[in-house]
């Protein structure tokens, strides 16, 4: 099955017909809200709101544990995750999307990993992202009329506050292309947990000091519902795409990680 996380400015993607909200709860606490049980052509698929459906939860505060072990006891073998992000390289400029298939993690203050108590386990990271739904989606995106980027690396960073110019400079200069707050460790938690996953990114702001001028929420929320009409639409193209039999190692990524 596969679960659709959105971010800022998403709470609701039309034409999903919502049959059930899931109120579950993990060991390692409450998702951030209920899980939204729908159907999508004949298709079913779970939609999780990661900020929650009014929007109270920021970045530092989302309980990406609670989050991805609900997905994973529902049964979630896939996850798209859309988040907005801030554009580094120019290349990605608003309006934008981007299909990210690495990340750098500067977040700091998060619970990040499943394994805390015996069980000492290291995944392999190597590409943060499921390559299997990297390609499929870039096959998909082929039939729709988006400007879409099939590649680049996310800077994931702790927020809430926006970055300095000179921090965006420096994840520049180190390959970063684009800049947002949730993707870690979100996107490590489902390899933990064996989901395939791929991020999304809808470019809403140019990053600090790649254009002159002050950044605002309001710009971010007012570029993703601009964009929430694309978005819709990608996603009617994907779930049909993404809904099949796993043929990546997504699925055993414990297999030899643990010590
Ligand atoms: N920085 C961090 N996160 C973001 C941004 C940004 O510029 N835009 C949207 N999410």
């Amino acid at each position: 099955m596969i679960a659709i996380i959105t971010g800022s400015g998403l709470y609701e993607i039309e034409g999903l017909m919502v049959k059930e909200d899931l109120i579950v709860d993990t060991p390692f606490g409450s998702p951030s809200g209920a899980v939204r049980k729908c159907t999508y052509k004949g298709h079913e698929v779970l939609f999780l709101p990661r900020h929650g459906i009014d929007h109270s939860i920021p970045p530092h505060k989302v309980n990406y544990r609670g989050n991805i072990r609900a997905l994973k006891d529902l049964g979630v073998e896939r996850i798209i995750s859309i988040s907005a992000v801030g554009g580094i390289s120019r290349e990605m400029p608003p309006g934008s999307f981007v299909l990210a298939d690495q990340i750098i993690d500067m977040t700091r203050s998060r619970a990040n990993t499943f394994f805390e108590g015996d069980d000492v386990v290291h995944v392999d990271f190597t590409e943060p992202y499921c390559e299997d739904m990297r390609r499929r989606i870039i096959k998909g995106s082929d039939s729709i009329d988006i400007r879409l980027t099939g590649s680049g690396t996310y800077v994931a960073v702790e927020g809430p506050r926006l970055e300095t110019a000179a921090e965006i400079e420096m994840y520049r200069m180190a390959g970063a292309d684009i800049v947002g707050m949730t993707a870690m460790p979100e996107a490590v938690l489902a390899r933990e947990a064996e989901i395939c996953y791929s991020g999304i990114y809808i470019v809403t702001n140019y990053a600090a000091g790649i254009k002159d001028g002050r950044l605002t929420t309001d710009e971010v929320v007012e570029n993703m519902r601009r964009s929430s009409e694309k978005i819709k639409e990608f996603i009617g193209l994907l779930v049909p795409l993404l809904d099949t039999e796993r043929a990546c190692s997504c699925n055993s990524a414990l297999k030899s990680a643990r010590l």
